[in-house]
């Protein structure tokens, strides 16, 4: 197949698939030569390369690793906005963050990531929730991690600059949270308290994670879909790991965590979860330190 002057052989198509599967965890379907034409193609042109084949070998070379990584940001899938799946912020508001709040006041290391983050707009809606919820937040010890393997959508999400657009759907009271009033040059700014919270890093599910956690909130949604199976149970595993005790893993609609985690992580609300027993242990300790409300 071609687009424009560029051949993609049937040898380049798979080379390019096996490649990013083997760096990403990224599983192409062997339907997908279109996505590949219309995403890669004027990459092969800008390194000024006759076809697939030779972009393909361009980028296993050492002079390639630059363009290896533009490939990869490429064949992402980024498609994100604030507040998507408002029913796990809905639940954050009023099962997680009220006791997290709680424990930060009471001096504790509060950590929330988003993990594959794309650009950004979903650790800002954390951000804005955690400010909504908390507005001496920043005076304590409580801060957001979005993360992601894509270098250019992480660049977005530090600058913190949307277009206009971005704000369809967004409810009135969380426009003023997020968003900075002051600006007059068409597009949205993230206001400096969200990102005096937040703070964005590379990470790559299929190489070491350069995170300790624990972290007390994940949100991990909408990139396990992209992987085969053993790679999603490995991000599983992985994000288990640095869960808190009592920590909440949010994943997408349409994701399934492993049945081989069933007896570390139970289902407390649509797609979310716990540890078994996490509730019970929380109302224990509240009820050792005095508080019976819980
Ligand atoms: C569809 S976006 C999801 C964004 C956000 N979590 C949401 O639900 O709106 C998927 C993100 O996963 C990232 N991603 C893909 N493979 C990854 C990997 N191996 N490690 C880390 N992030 C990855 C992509 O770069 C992309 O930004």
């Amino acid at each position: 197949m071609s687009h424009g002057e560029i051949l993609l052989s049937t040898a380049a198509f798979n080379g390019i698939r096996a490649l990013l599967k083997r760096k990403t965890g990224i599983h192409l379907e062997e339907s997908s030569n279109s996505m590949i034409l219309s995403r890669l193609s004027s990459r092969v042109r800008r390194q000024r390369l006759p076809d697939f084949d030779a972009y393909l070998a361009y980028v296993c070379t050492d002079e390639g690793a630059q363009e290896l990584i533009q490939m990869i940001n490429a064949l992402t899938t980024n498609t994100t906005r604030f507040f998507r799946e408002p029913g796990h912020f809905d639940l954050l508001e009023t099962d997680v963050l009220p006791k997290l709040i709680e424990k930060a006041k009471e001096g504790e290391r509060i950590r929330l990531w988003s993990a594959a983050c794309s650009s950004g707009e979903e650790a800002y809606s954390i951000a804005a929730l955690v400010l909504k919820c908390f507005p001496d937040a920043l005076d304590f010890d409580i801060r957001i991690l979005g993360t992601d393997i894509d270098t250019n959508t992480l660049q977005r999400a530090k600058i913190g600059i949307y277009p206009n657009g971005s704000m369809n759907g967004v409810q009135e009271g969380y426009t003023d949270i997020l968003f900075d009033p002051d600006r007059d040059d068409g597009k949205v700014h993230i206001r400096q308290p969200l990102r005096d919270m937040t703070t964005f890093r590379y990470l790559n599910f299929v190489e070491p994670w350069p995170v300790r956690g624990p972290f007390q909130v994940i949100f991990c949604r909408n990139v396990a879909i992209y992987m085969d199976p053993e790679t999603q149970s490995g991000i599983w595993k992985g994000l288990e790991n640095v869960l808190d005790q009592d920590g909440t893993l949010f994943i997408g609609h349409s994701e399934r965590i492993s049945a081989d985690l069933s007896l570390q992580l139970e289902l407390f609300g649509p797609t979310s979860f716990r540890r078994p027993l996490s509730f019970l242990r929380q109302s224990i300790k509240h009820m050792e330190s005095g508080d019976v409300t819980t």
